[in-house]
């Protein structure tokens, strides 16, 4: 009894008891880079920076998409690494040149790209780069991408002395690639506007974190806000107020603004459901949706109508006109089928053909995806596949709901690619970034098939910033940093971090993330705090 009474006594203090010490929870890293990169070899050797004996020189091909990103990430190097101009002009600090690890000044850094530049940025494209750290530093690339992500990673490495007086960087060598080609971001600008400052900055924390697709979700029920040339009284009646649409010339300075980071923009326009506020203008493609006999309101499009694959057509002509990347995504997620079903009209033309509601869904599928230009790629949420809508191969489906292995193996064993978003949802908010680290897709497939061709068709996945409760005010901090797990889970090599949700998360991760978050947050990202107590040099 008594001793019974001793083990509750140290089990009830043990739990109770919490003991905290002063300072940061994880004290941030020093020169690591954000996401890993898959081979890397440190060394204590480090080289002292000063701006004013540092040069970039271009030794390879040359083109404005470099000479743009070596202006970019050398303004980045020299003055957002946290030094302070009040600290300048550095008192002489002996103690460094005494270091046997000291290696002198670096002199400059050379950009070999072994082949010309490509305009645009594409799904194939080539992002693999070598970086060596040294006094003279070398960068090579055979594409302007890679050397645009090296570039990122040569601006992680430096960090400042505890004193702060002095910007180093140690002698490295890194080898670099993607594990998966497809690594996005989606934004709804529906829910909520966002400005185009906002949209450009999120573009800014993209690139810092090498993801490289903006999938933008422009349009949904509840605003219209692309402002089209063809139609305008389609965000003139259904955008939230005249003063927050995007124009053609925005959305063309969104698309040259993530060209020259490395990013596509990829355009969804989701039909037919998620349509409402088409309907302020043209109300006549969507279907009145009954209930015991009354019409309650306006559903998804009418797919037995010819003028809603006439308006289709040509706005989906002015979006690729407007937006050059091939692959456009159509939507097709949560149609409202009872709402067809209710419609008389509808029904009746059902019965006439011996359809289903959901062969109305690949009866509108079917015609609406050849109204996309011809060399498209067509991407879907998962619903169209799993309804059983007849979708070439070429289809990409975006996986986002629950028993997302078994649908991932379904759509792959289809044939089809898929990129995968189901544990990526930002607007999960009390999600921590830790939640969303651990989803490696093909690792989550090859766990149950052991099937290595299988995984081929992973090409990757998008983070999803749905807009109902974010604004410009604080949509930056909601994305930043939880987004950069999913970026790092994406770019580096499964090895990093832990590979299901039962590993835990070497500490490693914890302390690299706080640096990670602190630089973006000296480069104007509101970034917040990844784990817990802490604080970034201000
Ligand atoms: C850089 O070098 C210093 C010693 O000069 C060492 O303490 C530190 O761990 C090195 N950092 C990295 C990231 O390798
Ligand atoms: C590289 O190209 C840019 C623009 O095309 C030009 O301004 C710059 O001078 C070129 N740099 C070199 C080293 O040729
Ligand atoms: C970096 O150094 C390694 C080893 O010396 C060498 O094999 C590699 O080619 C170098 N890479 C670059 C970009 O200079
Ligand atoms: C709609 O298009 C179909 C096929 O092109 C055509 O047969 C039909 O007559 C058209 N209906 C109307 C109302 O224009
Ligand atoms: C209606 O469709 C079903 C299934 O698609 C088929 O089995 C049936 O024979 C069809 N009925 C008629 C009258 O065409
Ligand atoms: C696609 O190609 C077909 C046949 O080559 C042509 O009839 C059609 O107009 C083209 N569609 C578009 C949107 O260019
Ligand atoms: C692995 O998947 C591929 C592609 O679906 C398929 O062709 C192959 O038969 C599968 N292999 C095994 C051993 O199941």
């Amino acid at each position: 009894m008594y001793y019974l009474l001793l083990v509750f006594i140290f089990i009830t203090s043990g739990l109770c008891m919490s003991i905290v010490n002063p300072g940061p929870r994880f004290p941030p890293t020093k020169g690591e880079v954000w996401p890993k990169p898959q081979e890397e070899i440190k060394d204590t050797a480090f080289y002292k920076f000063n701006p004013s004996h540092f040069s970039v020189k271009v030794t390879g091909h040359n083109c404005t998409i470099l000479a743009k990103a070596i202006e970019r990430y050398s303004y980045i190097i020299k003055s957002k690494n946290g030094v302070r101009r009040s600290l300048e002009p550095r008192r002489k600090k002996k103690s460094a040149h005494r270091s046997s690890s000291y290696q002198g000044r670096l002199a400059g850094l050379d950009v070999e790209l072994t082949a010309p530049c490509e305009e645009y940025p594409h799904f194939e494209m080539d992002e693999s780069y070598n970086l060596n750290v040294s006094a003279t530093s070398v960068l090579r690339s055979s594409s302007i991408w890679g050397a645009i992500r090296g570039l990122e990673t040569f601006a992680q490495l430096f960090y400042l002395t505890d004193d702060r007086n002095e910007l180093r960087v140690n002698k490295t060598q890194i080898s670099d690639y993607p594990r998966y080609s497809h690594r996005g971001l989606l934004l709804d600008t529906s829910r909520h506007y966002i400005s185009m400052s906002t949209i450009l900055k999120m573009l800014d924390a993209m690139a810092m974190n090498k993801m490289n697709v903006f999938h933008w979700h422009i349009v949904d029920d509840q605003s219209f806000p692309y402002q089209s040339e063809r139609f305008p009284e389609l965000s003139g009646q259904g955008a939230y107020d005249q003063s927050i649409v995007y124009k053609k010339e925005d959305i063309e300075s969104v698309v040259e603004y993530a060209r020259n980071l490395g990013i596509r923009v990829i355009p969804e326009f989701d039909v037919p459901g998620h349509t409402r506020s088409w309907g302020n203008a043209f109300p006549s493609v969507l279907t009145e949706c009954y209930s015991q006999g009354n019409v309650i309101g306006l559903g998804p499009m009418d797919p037995t109508k010819n003028i809603t694959y006439k308006l289709l057509r040509d706005l989906f002509q002015e979006v690729q006109e407007w937006f050059p990347d091939k692959y456009f995504h159509i939507g097709g997620d949560e149609v409202e089928l009872d709402c067809w079903r209710s419609n008389p009209e509808l029904r009746e033309y059902m019965n006439q053909n011996n359809l289903t509601v959901t062969d109305l869904h690949s009866m509108f599928m079917r015609q609406a995806i050849p109204l996309l230009a011809n060399d498209s790629e067509v991407v879907v949420w998962q619903e169209v596949f799993d309804e059983g809508v007849p979708l070439s191969t070429d289809t990409l489906i975006q996986v986002w709901k629950g028993s997302w292995i078994s649908e991932m193996v379904n759509v792959l064993t289809a044939g089809h690619r898929l990129i995968f978003s189901s544990t990526w949802y930002l607007d999960a908010m009390s999600s921590g970034w830790t939640d969303y680290y651990w989803a490696d897709p093909r690792q989550m497939v090859y766990d149950v098939t052991y099937n290595q061709t299988l995984l081929n068709g992973i090409v990757g996945g998008e983070a999803c910033m749905w807009g109902e409760m974010v604004d410009d005010r604080n949509v930056m901090s909601r994305v930043w940093p939880r987004a950069s797990a999913v970026a790092e889970r994406l770019w580096s090599a499964n090895t990093i971090g832990r590979r299901s949700m039962y590993d835990s998360i070497p500490p490693e991760v914890y302390h690299r993330i706080e640096e990670h978050t602190c630089r973006m947050i000296r480069r104007g990202v509101e970034a917040q705090p990844p784990t817990g107590p802490g604080f970034c040099i201000p």
